[in-house]
């Protein structure tokens, strides 16, 4: 399938590591011509790097704390006068801190508030003058399959990041028919930040082996096994280009089968 959106632009946040470099990978071998971003500069010059290897769209690294309005609105500006357009935005962040209710303090809830919900807002304030210049302009929010289920032991994930949803919902509304607004909602996919558990798992005698750590976060799923970045990459892509036309406004799981709610 041809996603027809070869030399337009993208701004991918949280995209040098994870989930968001997955998404830039798959719109530069699409074409696109993408920004990404991380606050550590020395991974995204790899990331940045390694992208520009691949054939298909140019790709520049722009480091930037998304929880600060001034390194949004930088972020956003680099991608316009760069490419000199902006088709695409995908949203992605860091994730809140694993705690449960009685951990957290008020600082937390602000923290995660900041991280996930106003970055995106801000990112959307900034964009939208320039996604609505061309025609196609999308946003993809990655968000978590913990919207849909409440996950054990992520009281933060779990309550703030369904601000994202009504926030994506509204948007597909009041942005219509220029804009289109989705949401991607994952569970486990084989990141670092997930490599890292299963580390931590062997170090504490959790685990005996890699390959047991992927069994236990798997054991749940329907495919038998959690997902890889490459696969939300490409439903990002999807979400992005004109072959998802009639698509906005939907929040959809990526969690081989796991959620066992009907809707
Ligand atoms: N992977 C999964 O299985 C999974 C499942 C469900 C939900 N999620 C959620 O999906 C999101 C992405 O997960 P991931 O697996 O891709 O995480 P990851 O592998 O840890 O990557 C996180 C990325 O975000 C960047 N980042 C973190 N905080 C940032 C900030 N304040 N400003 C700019 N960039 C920032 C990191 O770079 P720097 O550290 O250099 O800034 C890195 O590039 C998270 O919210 C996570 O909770 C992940």
């Amino acid at each position: 399938m041809n996603f027809e959106i070869e030399g337009n632009s993208a701004l991918i946040t949280a995209s040098s590591r994870g989930l968001g470099k997955a998404a830039a990978r798959s719109l530069v071998l699409e074409g696109v011509n993408v920004v990404v971003n991380g606050r550590n500069e020395e991974n995204l010059t790899k990331t940045v790097e390694e992208l520009n290897n691949l054939s298909g769209g140019r790709v520049i690294g722009q480091a930037g704390d998304i929880t600060k309005k001034e390194d949004i609105a930088k972020l956003v500006e680099v991608a316009y006068q760069e490419f000199g357009r902006l088709d695409h935005l995908v949203t992605s962040a860091g994730g809140p801190p694993d705690l449960l209710f009685e951990e957290t303090s008020d600082q937390d809830w602000y923290e995660s508030f900041d991280l996930l919900v106003m970055s995106v807002v801000r990112l959307v304030r900034e964009s939208l003058k320039y996604l609505r210049e061309g025609e196609g302009g999308t946003i993809v929010n990655i968000t978590s399959i913990s919207v849909k289920e409440a996950i054990p032991g992520l009281v933060l994930s779990n309550s703030v990041r369904m601000s994202v949803i009504g926030l994506m919902k509204t948007l597909a509304r009041e942005l219509g028919p220029e804009i289109r607004v989705n949401a991607i909602l994952q569970s486990a996919h084989e990141t670092d930040r997930i490599t890292n558990l299963i580390e931590s798992g062997l170090a504490g005698d959790k685990f005996s082996s890699y390959q047991e750590g992927l069994d236990f976060y798997a054991e749940d799923v329907p495919l038998k096994r959690i997902g890889q970045p490459e696969e939300l990459g490409d439903l990002a892509a999807f979400l992005s280009s004109p072959r998802s036309s009639y698509l906005t406004g939907a929040a959809i799981p990526l969690d081989g089968g796991s959620s066992r709610s009907n809707l």
